[in-house]
């Protein structure tokens, strides 16, 4: 089985979304097999974006994912997981995202996307490390 990682974002858990994200992945037959509710600190927020460090929306982003509880989870599949889930949020804009992806369903602003997903089975392996090291 392959595993990737996911955060329902503050906005997800601000809103009541989470139950209706989750969900959507139970129902494509993917598998949660560590969750938790969590605010991510400061230090651990930058690690994970450490990608972004240099961009002028970091702060903003920094800011945003660390202001309140994020649910944070290991979802499993058959196989490539972290590419089925990426189709199933939708693109980074959820002005962009299609209808019938999570982003193009339930969101509007561009830093308040609602989820992230590893972008690959490298980033899938250490956000898992970083979010859950007792796996
Ligand atoms: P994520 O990492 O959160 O799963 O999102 P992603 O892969 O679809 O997008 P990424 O390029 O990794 O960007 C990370 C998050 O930064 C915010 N962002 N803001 N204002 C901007 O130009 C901008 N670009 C990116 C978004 O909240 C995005 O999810
Ligand atoms: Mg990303």
């Amino acid at each position: 089985m392959d595993r990737t990682f996911i955060i329902c974002k503050p906005d997800a858990v601000e809103r009541g979304l989470v139950g209706e994200i989750i969900s959507r992945f139970e129902r494509r037959n993917l598998s949660v097999v560590a969750a938790e509710l969590r605010t991510i600190d400061r230090a651990t927020a930058e690690q994970h974006y450490g990608e972004h460090s240099d961009k002028p929306f970091f702060g903003e982003l920094v800011d945003f994912i660390t202001r309140g509880p994020a649910m944070l989870a290991v979802i499993e599949g058959p196989e490539d997981t972290w590419k089925v889930v990426r189709t199933m949020m939708g693109a980074t804009n959820p002005r962009d995202a299609a209808p019938g992806t999570i982003r193009g369903d339930l969101g509007i602003l561009f830093t308040e996307n609602l989820i992230h997903g590893s972008d690959g089975p490298e980033a899938a392996q250490r956000e898992i490390a970083l979010f859950f090291p007792g796996l």
